[in-house]
């Protein structure tokens, strides 16, 4: 096994069999750790980036088993930023000192490409990189926002098992899923992938043919966050991901795709009072701080127990910069584009 962590650390190369091996026994997890923050140092260094993520709405029109954003979910009460609002919490992150503005929501079809195109534009002008998270689109809406100045976009597969995949998105097509992550790429995006870790049903097999799902897309970002179940979906009662599983499929993320971006995700602090310093010690190099104001922080209800509910983008950006600080890493001035880059790969 030592030697498996070696060949990796070094060649960044291992086999399904051989992931489905470090990933079924706990005893080496020390150790691949380890292996993991030394790949992050040589490849991506010290330098942590911090993305200002804003909520814009919780509306979705999809019903994914696990989320509490799920169109069946009444328990929710449901909100919409408006334009002014989006660009005010994007330029107060800016003025914070992000470089980057991550604009997450639900598929809300009320953001029409129109609509949507005028406030990356906006966001633009503020002089950050601009990623997008709003779920599957067409090629054509795809090629609007890349055309209206946004930098990235992010899209979770979840899970490679296509059966699995299709039983938790009811009504959506792994297929589907897979054409925009191409189309993405195809249109110059840095295109950032991650799953679920602990859904019910999902396997070690599953997360070593995951990780090389990453590798074969050459995915320029990766986020992993433990399931955590939700009393308002149809999994209220199933078992959490675990929070080790989560940390190790990360850190062979990084062994395998030594240079991209991975975020120490909110989950994985959800489950983990230090799970965010846990993951930058063992992988990561990106946060994503809340910069959504006011009760929409509460109401961006995937699951529960999630942190920075009740408090503002300052505190927020001090705690955790103060952390960063702590464990002898930096945050970064740059844009934090894939390979240390303060410009996208396609713009060049
Ligand atoms: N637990 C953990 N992560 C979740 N997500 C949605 N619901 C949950 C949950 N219950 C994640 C999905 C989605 C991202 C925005 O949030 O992976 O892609
Ligand atoms: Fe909607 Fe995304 Fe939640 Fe699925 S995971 S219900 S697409 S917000
Ligand atoms: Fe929000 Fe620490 S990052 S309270």
């Amino acid at each position: 096994m030592l030697k498996l962590i070696a060949k990796a650390k070094e060649h960044h190369v291992l086999s399904k069999e051989e992931l489905i091996s470090l990933l079924k026994t706990d005893e080496y997890n020390n150790a691949i750790f380890k292996a993991a923050d030394e790949v992050r140092k040589k490849y991506v260094g010290n330098e942590v980036h911090l993305r200002g993520l804003i909520e814009f709405t919780n509306i979705c029109k999809r019903n994914c088993m696990y989320c509490g954003l799920r169109r069946d979910n009444k328990n929710l009460k449901r909100y919409r930023l408006s334009e002014e609002e989006i660009v005010d919490f994007a330029a107060k992150a800016v003025n914070y000192g992000y470089r980057t503005i991550v604009l997450q929501g639900g598929e809300d079809d009320y953001y029409t490409t129109q609509k949507m195109t005028s406030i990356v534009s906006k966001i633009k002008s503020l002089g950050a990189a601009l990623t997008l998270s709003l779920g599957e689109k067409n090629f054509e809406e795809y090629k609007a926002f890349k055309e209206a100045g946004a930098d990235r976009y992010l899209i979770r597969i979840e899970t490679t098992d296509k059966g699995l995949y299709e039983k938790m998105d009811p009504g959506m097509s792994h297929e589907e899923r897979k054409r925009c992550l191409s189309d993405l790429r195809n249109l110059g995006y840095e295109v950032g992938s991650g799953i679920l870790v602990g859904l019910p049903g999902q396997t070690v097999e599953s997360y070593a043919e995951d990780i090389l799902f990453f590798k074969e897309i050459d995915a320029d970002m990766i986020g992993i966050g433990p399931f955590i179940p939700n009393d308002d979906t149809p999994l209220k009662g199933a078992k959490a991901g675990d929070f080790n599983m989560a940390l190790k499929v990360m850190a062979l993320t990084r062994l395998l795709l030594p240079d991209i971006n991975i975020p120490a995700t909110t989950a994985m602090e959800s489950l983990n009072k230090n799970g965010r310093i846990l993951a930058l010690q063992s992988g990561a190099n990106v946060v994503m701080p809340n910069v959504t104001e006011g009760e929409y922080r509460k109401l961006y209800a995937l699951y529960p127990g999630k942190i920075c509910t009740g408090d503002t983008p300052v505190h927020c950006r001090g705690c955790i910069t103060s952390k960063i600080l702590n464990i002898g890493r930096t945050v970064s001035s740059q844009k934090g584009f894939r390979g240390n880059r303060d410009f996208p790969k396609f713009n060049d």
